[in-house]
């Protein structure tokens, strides 16, 4: 989390570091700050809060100068203060961060024995204050960096800016992504290629461990055993990183709406020439695994745990679980006929990364689904797989998730037909199910108007349960998980069976519960666990088709969703988990593409 920008430009660089930074506000909103290099003299400016705060400082003090730093902040150590915000500087040091340094305490203290003083409570600080004791110890700025470099233990990405050098900006990049743009006689650095997108699209990532010495003539680049290196250039498409609204609220009602488009476009990318084939990269091997570990967080999390079902039911491939926090740290066990899969909208998120280092010296083969090709997961991965959804802005998943369920989806199937549990005829009819997909969601998405009446009531109430059986019930997790996020609601969500083990002494007339519930070969059992419920005076909102509305009898509220196969019903299922979300959150005024507390990527354990 944290987003970097750097420019080492022709013209005054604020207003291009403002725009930058605007584009890696996903990363986080708690605090913005520049620096720059004018007339030989470092100067900066920060505040608290989203990014406009610091755009209206600057309005009132501009920052002039052709050289500069930014960063928009996710608050790790030290809490949302001017004091805390970055870039932080020491004597004739500025840095800008992301990550965390591990030893930061005992760097602390050494430098406060030597006489630092420090400002905030971050971790950051530490490092420009090494910096800066090794330039006063008369080192040049790329060797003061070099050695405070070395001295940093954690995965971070950082930018140095120093007084006195106008055409020079020093990065490194350990665990969290940075890269760096070309331009003609320009040179830039950021936490993505899209925050660069206005201003170039040719494109060097930096590798693991890298560090480089940006000038306006170019990169310098070495590995982390300080040799010179080359990174190759690539060229990015830069309308896949056009961020506007076109025309919505807000950016996850833009990317709610977009579905049936992307989920069209994952789907026409897989595939094949023939009506009933798919198009997968080559040596993906699902014959010979002996089991699948899927390993993710968040939503992408729950995109797994509905495609577990499909892995085992249509490829009678036995799947674990995980989520990634937890992954390395039980001490799994892993074996060479393992496959592994990680799932990721940003490729970045440093639990999954870090797990899928973990297992790749173990396992035969290591496959992801991102969103962003170029991302660490995808680069590090043996078969990366795109979902192709565009960039996902609202920090709430939505089209990322229907476009992981999709690409899953393609992938158990795939599974199926390697190992002989699914017949060709089999396959193609669950093919043919799932390029309805599209058009299924884009009715679901007109249910829009009934589902913002219902989402006032929601608005009033103080917890939500959310129930669901079989693939319902990672959906119902994903519904309860949107809620909290972006209306603040407590949420809870339980597989409709496990409600008389515990959570049934919580309902009363006041406790609103949904319920996802098909007409599928479970519905009677997650209608009579609702029926347990209403006994209870339970408020029920039950999410079905017509047959099951029409079974289900007398229920408060409800609402009709198209009539669908059973094996593409959570990825339809979605549209009401997100719209509810997002029209309680509405009704709450909060604040729904940037939530308190949250970030879109992240990048810290
Ligand atoms: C954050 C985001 C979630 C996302 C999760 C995993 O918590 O707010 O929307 O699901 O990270 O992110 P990833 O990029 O790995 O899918």
């Amino acid at each position: 989390m944290c987003g970097i920008i750097g420019i080492l430009g022709k013209h005054e660089v604020s207003p291009q570091i403002l725009d930058g930074l605007k584009r890696l506000e996903y990363r986080g909103y708690d605090s913005a700050g520049i620096a720059t290099i004018n007339s030989g003299k470092l100067d900066l400016r920060r505040a608290v809060g989203k990014l406009i705060n610091l755009s209206d400082i600057m309005v009132h003090a501009p920052l002039p100068g052709r050289s500069g730093i930014g960063h928009t902040r996710w608050a790790t150590h030290g809490g949302p203060s001017v004091a805390n915000a970055h870039p932080h500087r020491a004597g004739r040091v500025a840095v800008v961060h992301n990550g965390i340094i591990e030893n930061f305490r005992a760097l602390r203290a050494e430098l406060t024995s030597a006489g630092a003083e420090f400002g905030s409570e971050t971790d950051t600080e530490t490092i420009v204050q090494l910096a800066s004791q090794y330039l006063e110890q008369g080192m040049t700025p790329v060797e003061a960096a070099r050695s405070t470099l070395k001295r940093l233990e954690g995965a971070f990405a950082v930018a140095f800016l120093f007084e006195g050098e106008e055409d020079l900006i020093i990065c490194a990049r350990r665990g969290s992504p940075l890269c760096i743009g070309h331009g003609a006689g320009e040179m830039y650095l950021g936490s993505d290629a899209m925050a660069l997108a206005e201003m170039t699209d040719r494109i060097t990532y930096l590798e693991e461990g890298d560090w480089a010495v940006l000038s306006r003539g170019g990169a310098l680049i070495f590995d982390a055993e300080d040799k010179q290196t080359n990174r190759p250039m690539t060229r990015i498409n830069v309308e896949n990183t056009r961020v506007d609204k076109s025309g919505h609220k807000h950016f996850m009602a833009k990317e709610m709406a977009e579905q049936p488009g992307v989920l069209q476009a994952a789907m026409g990318y897989y595939s094949g020439r023939e009506h009933d084939s798919l198009e997968l990269p080559q040596g993906l091997d699902f014959a010979r695994a002996d089991r699948l570990i899927m390993v993710a967080c968040g939503t992408a999390f729950y995109a797994c745990q509905v495609a577990k079902y499909w892995f085992e039911k249509y490829a009678g491939l036995p799947v674990e679980l995980d989520i990634a926090s937890e992954f390395r740290y039980r001490e799994p066990v892993l074996g060479p006929a393992n496959l592994a899969l990680f799932v990721s909208q940003s490729g970045e998120t440093a639990d999954t990364l870090a797990a899928l280092r973990h297992v790749k010296p173990h396992v035969a083969q290591v496959i992801s689904v991102v969103n962003v090709p170029t991302s660490s997961i995808a680069r590090e991965s043996d078969i990366a797989l795109p979902i192709h959804a565009g960039p996902e802005i609202g920090v709430a998943s939505t089209k990322a998730f229907t476009a992981q369920l999709q690409v899953l989806a393609i992938l158990a199937l795939r599974a199926g037909l390697q190992r002989g549990t699914l017949s060709p005829k089999a396959f193609a009819e669950r093919l043919f199910e799932l390029r309805a997909v599209p058009g299924f969601v884009a009715q679901a998405l007109d249910r829009e108007e009934e589902i913002k009446r219902l989402s006032e009531v929601l608005s009033q109430a103080r917890d939500v349960l959310f129930l669901g059986r079989g693939m319902m019930y990672p959906l119902a997790l994903e519904g309860a998980l949107k809620l909290k996020d972006i209306s603040y609601i407590h949420a809870e969500a339980y597989a409709a069976g496990e409600l008389k083990h515990g959570p049934i002494a919580l309902i009363d007339k006041d406790l609103p519960v949904i319920v996802f519930a098909p007409h599928d070969g479970l519905f009677e059992k997650t209608v009579s666990n609702m029926q347990e419920v209403m006994a209870r005076q339970g408020k029920v909102l039950l999410i079905s088709d017509a047959k099951g509305l029409a079974e289900a009898g007398e229920v408060p509220f409800r609402l009709a969703m198209p009539t669908v196969p059973d094996f593409i019903a959570p990825i339809v299922y979605a549209v009401p988990a997100q719209l509810i979300a997002y029209h309680t959150a509405l009704h709450r005024g909060t604040d729904v593409d940037q939530p308190r507390n949250l970030a879109k990527s992240v990048t810290v354990e």
